[in-house]
């Protein structure tokens, strides 16, 4: 046990509490806070140092300043294509019809894009887009976005508190109520109660040892809502973005944009080959996200793979200036981790866990979870994608839905009577936190969260098969068994070894559902791939959902609707052409 009282926490009241604080969060915040509602953010890390500034490549929108045949029907096309038709397509529709007027607006707010020569925002081409539609800043569009919205956020009256983490969400009556927290800098717990919370937390990429994923991203959002009583969906479909960098090992994960691609960047085996003229002769570097991240894994694995176990990615054919002006950042990135000069040589990258396109089911038209007042957006939201995102339809997501789920929150907040929750669900809850403290032969939660992590990358990667998931499913389970004995020593302030405790508990849960899921679904498609059952399969067209019956985790097969006659017309427009 700690020092501290577990009866000594500050109350917070507000309308809408926001857990989370990367694009998605703010963006609700500011749309809440515009429609009336006392609001609260809640952020893991620093404001401003949230997962959503490592998303480089540009934002998804059919503005057409490139191509002037683009329009929101092929954009929502893209996307029902590409989510190989699990997502919910009255998602796809709102994101592709909404998107356009987010640009404008955020650039209103100051975010300073890429231009034409005559001055319009400027797009770049992005894999399995059918048009040149991602709006950039360089190659630090999400940096710009977190700025842009964080600006926006402290001119309002929003109270954020940052370096703060939520171990629980309260709930009274069938609904959700408020959270609690507690801050590392002060080790001071927060009771806060609320009419209505938003869950805005990202991902869970921190599951896999090689990721892109910042630190935040460890699936918290996915275990408070579950914990809560939520329904979770599609778990076991995680995008393996195809180039992370691969050296020195300190970096190895950290995103390779797609930008470099969409720029005419070209993927090259050890041996000097263009092997994607192999595996996706039309589309090239450009096609979808799993068909370029399995054909690099393919190179690899049959000993085509560099020495650090990577393929070469190869830009400077376009010349300093240009690479300079388009890709800064990847410049300057391999500068100094890598030593490598991209303007004379060759990246070496190989795939990295980037995106849960799985997490938690929401109402298309207001992103409420089934847990009435709880609401969620951005990556811990899931239907959007499908099985497969497309490059810059996250940055995009966030914005639309950001806003949506503000919107809704704020709505929902008029109606809903303040709930109390009481002084001995708040006690209970901060014995909980602090028991992890100080117990005598405790296990340390980091050994566990590093054999998880072996476990996951080595069984649950781009290539599975039902014996390696449930080996990986058993290993999980004895892991989580020992869950009970894990502690650590010192007080509830700045100890990173108690939020990895916290952080322990969601990865075993987004990992559990991930490895069910990726077993009951007996087939491959989008980024779920199983060498077992290598073909798609008619009777896995279903969304697999995920919900606790008391202690138990249950799971039950569910379908999207179907998609009206006039978008058919539209998503054959786009599959017409993939086929
Ligand atoms: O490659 C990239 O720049 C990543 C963008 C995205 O995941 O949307």
């Amino acid at each position: 046990m700690s020092e501290q009282s577990i009866s000594d926490f500050t109350r917070i009241e507000t309308d809408v509490l926001i857990i989370g604080a990367g694009g998605a969060g703010l963006r609700a915040a500011i749309e809440a806070s515009d429609n009336g509602a006392k609001v609260v953010v809640l952020s893991k890390s620093l404001l401003g140092k949230a997962h959503t500034v490592m998303a480089e490549g540009g934002v998804a929108a059919s503005l057409g300043n490139v191509d002037s045949k683009d329009n929101w029907g092929i954009h929502f096309a893209d996307t029902v294509v590409e989510g190989v038709h699990l997502g919910d397509w009255r998602l796809a529709e709102i994101n592709a019809k909404e998107a356009p007027d987010r640009i404008y607006e955020l650039e209103k707010y100051g975010a300073m894009f890429d231009r034409t020569p005559d001055g319009r925002i400027l797009q770049r081409a992005f894999g399995a887009h059918t048009y040149r539609r991602l709006c950039h800043v360089g190659d630090k569009t999400g940096l710009e976005m977190i700025r842009t919205l964080e600006d926006q956020v402290l001119h309002r009256d929003i109270k954020v508190h940052d370096e703060t983490v939520v171990t629980k969400i309260f709930k009274k009556d069938g609904r959700a109520v408020g959270a609690l927290a507690f801050e590392m800098r002060t080790g001071k717990f927060m009771a806060i109660k609320s009419k209505a919370v938003i869950l805005a937390t990202g991902g869970g990429g921190r599951l896999f040892k090689v990721t892109s994923n910042s630190w935040e991203s460890t699936g918290d959002g996915f275990a408070l809502a579950f914990d809560a009583g939520a329904t979770l969906m599609d778990m076991e479909m995680v995008q393996f973005h195809p180039t992370g960098m691969v050296y020195p090992p300190g970096v190895r994960g950290m995103l390779v944009t797609e930008g470099v691609r969409g720029e005419g960047g070209i993927l090259l085996n050890s041996k000097g080959e263009r092997f994607m003229k192999t595996y996706s002769p039309n589309k090239m570097e450009l096609d979808a996200r799993d068909v370029v991240a399995r054909s690099i894994y393919n190179e690899i694995q049959e000993g085509r793979g560099t020495e650090h176990g990577g393929v070469y990615l190869q830009i400077h054919h376009k010349g300093a200036k240009f690479i300079l002006d388009k890709l800064p950042g990847m410049h300057s990135q391999f500068l100094e981790f890598a030593g490598v000069d991209i303007t004379k040589e060759n990246m070496e990258v190989a795939p990295t866990t980037h995106y849960y396109m799985g997490g938690i089911k929401i109402d298309p038209e207001d992103n409420q979870t089934t847990l009435p007042g709880l609401f969620a957006c951005g990556e811990a939201a899931t239907g959007l994608h499908g099985a497969n995102r497309l490059g810059g339809n996250s940055l995009i997501d966030l914005l639309v839905f950001g806003r949506r789920t503000g919107q809704s929150a704020a709505k929902y907040t008029k109606d809903a009577q303040p709930a109390d929750v009481s002084e001995n669900d708040i006690i209970e809850e901060i014995s909980r936190v602090t028991g992890f403290l100080n117990k005598p032969s405790a296990v340390n939660p980091y050994e566990l969260i590093n054999e998880l992590r072996d476990t996951m990358s080595k069984y649950a990667g781009i290539r599975r098969t039902e014996e390696n998931l449930t080996t990986a499913l058993d290993i999980l389970l004895k892991i989580k068994g020992r869950y009970s004995e894990i502690g650590v020593a010192g007080n509830v302030r700045f100890n990173p070894g108690l939020i990895a405790c916290f952080e322990l508990h969601s990865l075993l849960t987004t990992g559990e559902l991930l490895l069910r899921g990726a077993i009951q679904r007996k087939e491959s498609r989008g980024a779920h791939f199983r060498s077992d059952y290598p073909k798609m399969s008619e009777e896995f067209k279903r969304n697999i959902t995920w919900h606790m019956e008391g202690n138990e985790v249950k799971s039950s097969f569910s379908t999207m609707p179907e998609l009206p006659p006039e978008m058919v017309k539209i998503v054959g427009q786009v599959e017409g052409h993939t086929q």
